[in-house]
């Protein structure tokens, strides 16, 4: 049996519907891009039924990026044409289709009578939708996947007999997903060999499976499914997603790696390119990434005690499993400063997989050389947080101009905004409870509208005096969130601007959606 492992990543899907993560085209690119150096085979690069945004980025991704490339769409024709017409220019492509095969979503998303007056009569309903969704599918494209949502809670029998009826409708992979995360290792593995079992077609797709972490058993379960026979894993960077998020692609990838002993399984994974996806989907997603989280923590290789820096000292494999340099953390760290010209800074971006146009790097080089005069020494870090922060902002709707606080011990603080809207500028004052929401408040003003923040925190990510503040913050529109983040060497200044990109991400999103295409969310029946 073939032991090569097809990764399959949906950070650009499911990790995009992590509460807050809402990506523009550009962020998506990029991030694309670092997608086909980490080499995944395939990219699902969104849900373009969804919004005209997400369409747009889907297609773009399939225009320009190295990989074979997925789009969502539920059991239903439009849904599977404009995944379609998304993704028909790339050279390799995939259409991605589902229905819902437990009972708890069949009752929760079928109740109507007239798809079945029981739920026997309403799972035939869905295995029809099924079957009629991927012919429709493979009308267009020879690459189709099939999801059983909620598969990890699906009677056995009746899974088997949904994943047949799609495998002989056309299915070339069929998906197996955990989409509660409810399942355990043993669990899921037996249910993987069951199906080998009882699916008399099932040698002619590949079986894969997307396992959510809601007890914290993703990536656990996605080993498990490997060894009883799937071939295709289902995982984001950072392990963001719905909820608890997705298995996480940098863990399973390195426990394959690592564990070789009793896990002879590879993937194409370059995995020298892992940290560097990591910070940039951190940045872009304004997800921070838990300090003792797996591979891409910070304090993923510290060691803190004095006998384990003993036992590192005098052999690293006391207390490493895997060194930092196998995910491509760099050991040396390169510093640039106010001398560093344009081509060094290119380079540098380059080698933490940035990509810049000549008026990218403009921007870029100038962000770049006001940073250096305030803090000399410019290391990596300070360069992918500039990036996360500033450079892709093309289609932002308001941009801060101006910014002046005035504060003190017996003072009411109160804080000057100017802020450019589309082509005009307006300037607005306002006082606050501090010079924070004095901010909030002028902008409110500015703008004419206020919104609720939903979360609010400060934290210092570089070191030293100069350390750069980022401010992190969650907007709330209705059912939808928008995270903000702001990085400066002053901490209003960032707070001002992670909440300016808040509203531009929610303003990004909403444009040119019509009200049908915003009642699209994936938990909708058909
Ligand atoms: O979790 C899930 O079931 C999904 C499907 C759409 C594959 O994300
Ligand atoms: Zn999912």
């Amino acid at each position: 049996m073939n032991q090569t492992i097809i990764i399959f990543d949906t950070t650009l899907r499911d990790g995009e519907q992590s509460p807050g993560a809402a990506l523009n085209v550009y962020e998506k690119l990029e991030i694309a891009h670092q997608l086909a150096r980490l080499k995944v085979d395939v990219i699902e690069a969104g849900f373009p039924v969804s919004s005209p945004q997400q369409f747009e980025a889907v297609k773009r991704i399939a225009g320009e990026v190295n990989a074979t490339i997925a789009a969502l769409a539920r059991a239903k024709e439009l849904d599977i044409k404009k995944a379609w017409e998304a993704v028909r220019e790339a050279p390799k492509k995939r259409i991605h289709t589902f229905s819902s095969t437990s009972d708890y979503h069949i009752i929760g998303k079928f109740g109507h009578e007239r798809y079945g007056r029981n739920i026997a009569e309403k799972r035939q309903t869905v295995i029809q939708m099924s079957i009629d969704a991927v012919q429709y599918a493979r009308t267009f494209c020879g690459d189709v996947e099939f999801s059983a949502e909620d598969a990890g809670r699906t009677d056995i029998g009746y899974l088997a007999e949904v994943i047949e009826a799609a495998i002989e409708a056309g299915a070339t992979t069929v998906n197996i997903p955990d989409t509660t995360g409810y399942t355990l290792p043993a669990e899921f593995s037996a249910k993987i060999k069951e199906l080998k079992k009882r699916v008399k077609n099932i040698d002619q797709a590949v079986i894969s499976v997307h396992c959510h972490n809601d007890l914290g058993l993703a990536v656990a379960n996605s080993l498990s499914a490997v060894q009883a026979g799937a071939r295709q894993v289902e995982c984001t960077v950072n392990g963001i997603g719905e909820r608890a998020g997705n298995a996480s692609l940098e863990e399973f990838v390195m426990a394959l790696n690592v564990r070789k002993d009793l896990l002879p399984y590879s993937t194409r994974i370059n995995t020298r390119e892992i940290y560097n996806a990591s910070k940039m989907v951190s940045g872009f997603t304004g997800i921070i990434v838990q300090p003792n989280k797996a591979i891409v923590g910070d304090n993923a290789f510290a060691h803190e005690s004095g006998i384990h820096q003993d036992g590192m000292l005098k052999n690293r494999e006391t207390y490493e499993i895997m060194t930092p340099e196998d995910v491509g953390v760099q050991k040396t760290k390169i510093v640039l400063g106010r001398h560093s010209g344009r081509h060094g800074l290119k380079a540098r971006l380059e080698e933490l997989g940035y990509r810049l146009s000549e008026n990218e790097l403009d921007r870029t080089y100038k962000l770049f050389t006001d940073l250096a005069d305030k803090k000399k020494e410019v290391f990596d870090e300070d360069l992918r947080i500039l990036m996360g922060d500033e450079v892709y902002k093309q289609n932002d709707h308001v941009m801060l101009e101006f910014l002046q606080v005035h504060l003190g011990t017996h003072a009411i603080p109160t804080a000057t905004v100017k802020i450019k809207r589309e082509a005009e500028s307006v300037q607005e004052s306002a006082t606050g409870d501090g010079p924070v929401d004095a901010v909030f408040n002028a902008i409110d003003r500015a703008l004419g509208s206020k919104f609720k923040i939903e979360s609010y925190q400060l934290r210092s990510v570089t070191s030293g005096r100069q350390a750069m503040g980022e401010a992190l913050l969650r907007i709330r529109n209705g059912e939808k969130s928008y995270n903000g983040r702001g990085v400066s060497t002053d901490i209003i200044e960032a707070s001002a601007k992670a909440y300016l990109q808040a509203i531009n991400r929610l303003q990004n999103d909403t444009v040119g959606k019509d009200k049908t295409q915003e009642q699209v969310a994936l938990s909708d029946a058909v």
